[in-house]
């Protein structure tokens, strides 16, 4: 058996991003034409009138004031309300293998790793842009790695997922390295017209490099050890594929293709069952609050995310304890948890304990207790 650890990290940011207040002059826009289409059937309360959407409320309910995302003028044309992604021919990269290369390559320099050198690509995320040939096979030939590539999906939980299964293969000797890639179109399948939800996404890549501890040429993080669980339930749920659309299609056209979520009820039934999980898996590891130095949780919602850096310490994170990256990227799926850990890892020391959590659709949450280590 050996050591699984993860030596390097990459994220890939859009260069374009939205502001909350830049999405709520597009929504109220939006709002108002349909109102206006909608009048005669409004004036004799056949159908609601639809409220004005604000970036207070965004900011209040979830902590998010901007989001990166790879189209802006589609999302913010009231007319059409959905990012343009210009079809790529067969010889061009896909999208969201785009993206995974970018992030791979960072992680790969952060380790001083030849891609050649990596066995295995698992593309982890909550929406691939096409079913075959996998995404990860794709990324697999963009950076020259050799052994295997597969696509995963376990939702806002693929990221912890992925390092679960690439940690054991790690661990058993079944590969030497391998890269977990979590490239997230959200905005291609969030729906911007729908005020309860229009706010929560972002577009970014992350990836990590796991490897045997022995291998590691620099500074990394032992993967002392990984816990995933689900449980069915339909409150936050994907009824049919995302990247199909018509220019003109009504919202009953494509509603059904996009995220939908009772909002409510997930931070109801998430929180405990997040908390719990995490109570249970550093209890059965010896890991107690005193000795956790960091929580990289999943990035949807401030909110919650104190709710469990609190039950999980006793008592409020301090600054730093529990970072979050959720007010600059918003929800960003499957790579929130690993954006905030490359991001806010480096300033720990030797033999410091931390946790990388996501938890969402499934429901799902995965955990990772990870050592620093030189
Ligand atoms: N602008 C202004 N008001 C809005 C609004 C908007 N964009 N969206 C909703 N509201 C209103 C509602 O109409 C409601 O008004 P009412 O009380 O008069 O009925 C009120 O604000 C509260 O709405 P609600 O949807 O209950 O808000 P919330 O406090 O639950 O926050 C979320 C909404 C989505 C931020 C929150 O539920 C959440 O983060 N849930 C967990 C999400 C999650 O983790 N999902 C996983 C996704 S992968």
């Amino acid at each position: 058996m050996h050591q699984p650890a993860i030596t390097g990290s990459g994220v890939f940011t859009p260069a374009l991003s939205i502001s909350n207040e830049e999405l709520v002059v597009a929504f109220n826009a939006y709002a108002d034409t349909w109102n206006a289409a909608n009048a005669p059937q409004i004036a004799t309360g056949a159908v609601e009138a639809m409220a004005h959407s604000s970036s207070d409320f965004i900011h209040a309910a979830s902590g998010i004031e901007s989001r990166f995302v790879l189209d802006k003028d589609g999302i913010l044309d009231p007319d059409t309300m959905h990012p343009w992604l210009p079809e790529r021919s067969k010889d061009e990269i896909s999208v969201m293998a785009e993206m995974g290369v970018d992030a791979c390559r960072k992680a790969l320099d952060m380790a001083g790793v030849a891609a050649s050198d990596v066995d295995a690509v698992i593309c982890a995320a909550s929406n691939h842009e096409r079913a075959y040939p996998a995404i990860a096979i794709e990324i697999q030939q963009a950076l020259g790695t050799g052994g295997f590539g597969f696509d995963m999906n376990v939702a806002c939980s693929s990221a912890t997922f992925g390092i679960q299964a690439a940690a054991d293969m790690v661990r058993s000797g079944s590969i030497r390295r391998a890269l977990v890639v979590n490239p997230e179109i959200c905005s291609a399948h969030l729906e911007w017209r729908d005020r309860d939800c229009h706010f929560i996404f972002g577009d970014v890549a992350t990836a990590v490099l796991i490897e045997r501890a022995d291998d590691a040429k620099g500074p990394h993080f032992k993967i002392k050890s990984t816990r995933c669980a689900t449980q069915f339930s339909n409150n936050i749920r994907n009824n049919n594929g995302f990247l199909r659309r018509t220019r003109d299609g009504h919202m009953d056209d494509r509603r059904d293709m996009l995220f939908m979520q009772n909002g409510r009820k997930v931070f109801k039934e998430v929180l405990p069952l997040v908390s719990k999980h995490i109570a249970e898996h550093m209890d059965d590891t010896g890991v107690t609050a005193p000795n956790l130095k960091r929580l990289w949780l999943h990035q949807a919602n401030k909110t919650m995310n104190d709710y469990i850096g609190k039950k999980v310490l006793g008592r409020t994170p301090e600054d730093g304890e529990q970072p979050n990256i959720l007010q600059d990227y918003a929800n960003t799926s499957s790579a929130g948890s690993i954006i905030a850990f490359a991001q806010h890892s480096d300033d720990l020391a030797p033999g410091d304990t931390g946790i990388i959590c996501s938890f969402g659709a499934g429901y799902s949450v995965g955990s990772v207790i990870v050592e620093r280590a030189s």
